[in-house]
């Protein structure tokens, strides 16, 4: 019955003409589907089996690891991306993202560096447990932290925090070791001077390369500093760039950093395309954010019911994600900061808060999905996974 109808479209001999054109002499590429898919799986796998090669102590509280691969295979990466580790804690299946502070061009091995989180379950145990030689289940890189030479200037101004230097030590090594022709000018804020992960390192590529340009901020400088102190201020940004057109920002810190540094950038006139901020995990302190619910404080706990199934307790201060991982539920995730979709889970009755800045999907939100990593309990709520 439909044929004629589609008959009556301009057009519909050409089409049928063309179909049976590529029937006859054209390729199928569908045939192809599964030998593209074991190509591409064997160049970026999901999972990784690696083992550390090497401990290096960067501060008090920060050590890098050297990772190779167990297999003799490492994928590609652009600087500024992440791997996330997936380990098995105190009965606790869980994964942390950390950023590749290693060069690209290195491919023998990655190196992340950690620095020690209050009570943190995987940074105190990545920092005083693990050993030179032990094994370690990642993901393959990942990330949208990177500069697009397509889309991005030449120059680039960062803003860093504590152990947001990862990405840019990675960035900053790539362009002095493979004479990229790019500047990059890199603020980097810290309590105290003690704290500046790669200092030595990134001040003495400041000094031997032009284009790179390395300045440490310090919040409570000791007696005898010299350098800038305080915030990163948009004066400050201006006085050292000079003209901010023609150059993009990237900022990888604290939220708190981000809340401060943004309207900075923004009082500068730099428009909001111009601003690149790379994922940094859950907030710590949700109840201090702008729209949460004054009257729930963050110990309340909620019941959760599960696929139907059981019902466990979430803590309104905690992401959901960490409430299932910790009743030994798995659930997927890369990123753990609302980037990657994996940790999504369907919000069937209840209701659960989301920082502004998520970036939920329009049909995410239409049907009740939310990024589990991010999201915060404020009633009883029934999902599924
Ligand atoms: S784990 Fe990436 S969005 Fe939640």
């Amino acid at each position: 019955m439909k044929k004629p109808i589609f008959k009556e479209f301009d057009g519909y001999n050409g089409i049928v003409e063309e179909i049976e054109t590529s029937r006859k002499y054209g390729t199928d590429y569908a045939v192809y589907r599964d030998s593209v898919d074991k190509q591409i799986n064997l160049l970026h796998p999901s999972r990784m089996k690696l083992h550390i090669s090497e401990i290096i102590d960067e501060t008090s509280s920060t050590k890098t690891l050297r990772l190779v691969s167990q297999d003799g295979y490492l994928p590609p990466f652009l600087a500024g991306q992440y791997i996330a580790l997936f380990l098995e804690l105190s009965g606790i299946r869980t994964s942390r993202p950390y950023t590749i502070s290693s060069p690209p061009n290195q491919t023998g091995f990655y190196e992340i560096t950690i620095r020690r989180v209050e009570d943190g379950l995987v940074s105190n145990y990545l920092l005083d447990e693990v050993k030179k030689g032990d094994g370690l289940e990642s993901s393959g890189p990942a990330g949208q932290f990177y500069h697009n030479p397509l889309f991005h200037d030449r120059t680039m101004v960062c803003i860093a925090g504590g152990s947001g230097i990862t990405p840019f030590r990675s960035m900053i090594r790539e362009i002095v070791e493979c004479g990229l022709e790019r500047a990059i000018y890199i603020f980097y804020g810290n309590k105290n001077l003690n704290d500046a992960i790669f200092h030595d390192e990134l001040r003495s590529l400041s000094d031997r390369f032009e284009n790179i340009n390395y300045l440490p901020v310090i919040e409570e400088p000791q007696e005898g500093y010299e350098g800038p102190t305080g915030f990163i201020t948009g004066d400050l940004i201006r006085e050292i760039i000079g003209e901010p057109a023609e150059k993009t920002f990237y900022l990888c810190g604290p939220q708190g950093m981000y809340d401060f540094c943004v309207p900075e950038l923004e009082r500068l006139g730099i428009p909001k395309r111009k601003i690149r901020k790379d994922v940094y995990g859950a907030p710590a302190h949700i109840c201090d954010y702008p729209g949460w619910p004054e009257e729930i404080k963050a110990d309340e706990v909620f019941a959760v019911k599960v696929d139907g199934g059981p019902t466990i307790e979430a803590r309104a201060g905690e992401p959901l994600m960490l409430a299932l991982e910790k009743k030994g539920m798995k659930i997927s995730s890369l990123c753990r900061s609302g980037e990657c979709s994996k940790c999504r889970v369907k919000i069937l009755s209840g209701k659960v808060f989301q920082p502004a800045w998520v970036p939920v999907r329009k049909s995410d939100r239409q049907f009740g999905y939310v990024h589990s990593c991010v999201s915060f309990p404020v009633a009883d709520l029934e999902i599924l996974l």
